[in-house]
């Protein structure tokens, strides 16, 4: 298959990591997910997704991550975008670039991120502007965690995670991670969770009211005290070390911690800058976490950040089963996410 494609026509899309404030885990399904209540929150640690169109589909994995994450057809921004393609009937293979900040099996939905990105980028570049439900549907069927990605922002995740509500929450939160270079299964997690569990009954879950009059009043402490995660236990019980951060960080004066989804990145909330930085040289000095990050959040879900097209070099994608017009539409795409953005997040060390 060849393309033609404009030389050079590409789209970046950016998207940030995740935290569950709150996760509530219930009964296990019949598909084997379970049933949660969390409360997802967008923070500003970014994957930039670049998509560019190819002779074949391809991908190619940049920053520190690299040797972690798959580059055949599980990657999830390739899964993604061969599926928005077959939706809107388009022939055009892209090539993918991830260049990831996100930490992979981390607890923060770094892979997940990826397609989100992906089904933003994609849409831009080939300038469909598909309805907002079309990529929400999309995205669900890639993962429980996807449709976060798209969304941003603060809010409820129901069902399998990937039923959202936004919360109108107020303030801007400051959060240190602690990273561990061991990365945990998700699907380990549960089971260990189901384990754990044995066979006391267990509830439907629904967002706590503690976390949604935290959230409603903006107080970072109120926040910081609500912080919950039902695979927490789990996840302590498969890496035992993430006890000692977790306390190494309460001792360094954060408002609250908590394992980040299924681990097992360690989410601190602090007061302010000056306690993120504090907090950064704290968990560096004490040597209990293999890297520190800082980060701000809410921020907004998966949007285009550059495009290649508004060079005026762009023409329209083939279509399946249909010829290549010989002239761009001049439609204006455009991602599903908000135009925003600034800079790609806090450094990566506390200096
Ligand atoms: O949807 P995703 O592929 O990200 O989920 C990974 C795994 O996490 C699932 O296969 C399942 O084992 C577990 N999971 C779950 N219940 C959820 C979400 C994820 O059991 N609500």
């Amino acid at each position: 298959m060849t393309s033609a494609a404009a030389p050079g026509r590409s789209v970046t899309a950016r998207v940030p990591a995740k935290i569950n404030l709150e996760l509530l885990v219930g009964p296990r399904r019949d598909d084997g997910y379970h049933h949660l209540s969390t409360v997802f929150q967008a923070v500003s640690v970014y994957d930039d997704v670049t998509v560019e169109p190819a002779d074949d589909w391809g991908i190619t994995v940049t920053g520190p991550y690299v040797d972690l994450v798959p580059v055949d057809g599980s990657n999830l921004a390739l899964r993604a975008a061969r599926g928005l393609a077959d939706v809107a009937g388009v022939a055009e293979p892209v090539h993918i670039t991830i260049d990831k900040d996100i930490p992979v099996a981390g607890g923060m939905a770094g892979g997940s991120a990826d397609g989100a990105a992906a089904l933003v980028a994609c849409d831009a570049l080939w300038d469909l502007a598909s309805p907002r439900g079309v990529l929400e549907d999309l995205a669900a069927d890639l993962g429980a965690d996807v449709p976060f990605g798209l969304h941003g922002g603060t809010a409820i995740g129901s069902g399998r995670g990937d039923q959202l509500a936004p919360v109108l929450g107020r303030g801007r939160y400051h959060w240190v991670f602690a990273l561990s270079d061991v990365g945990l299964s998700t699907p380990a997690i549960y089971a260990e969770c189901d384990r754990l569990r044995g066979a006391t009954p267990v509830r439907d879950p629904s967002p706590s009211a503690p976390m949604m009059s935290a959230l409603r009043s903006g107080d970072a402490e109120a926040l910081g005290r609500a912080l919950t995660n039902d695979l927490q236990e789990a996840a302590l019980t498969l890496q035992p070390g993430l006890s000692e951060v977790l306390g190494t960080g309460m001792e360094c004066g954060a408002l609250g911690g908590v394992v980040s989804g299924s681990g097992p990145t360690i989410a601190f909330l602090v007061a302010d800058h000056e306690a993120a930085l504090d907090l950064a040289v704290g968990l560096t000095a004490s040597g209990v976490a293999s890297a520190v990050k800082r980060a701000t959040g809410p921020v907004a879900g998966a949007h285009v950040l550059t495009s290649g097209a508004a060079t005026g070099a762009a023409s329209p994608p083939r279509r399946r089963g249909a010829q290549r017009p010989g002239a761009p539409d001049g439609g204006g795409g455009g991602g599903a996410g908000p135009g925003r953005p600034p800079g790609r997040g806090a450094p990566s060390s506390p200096a």
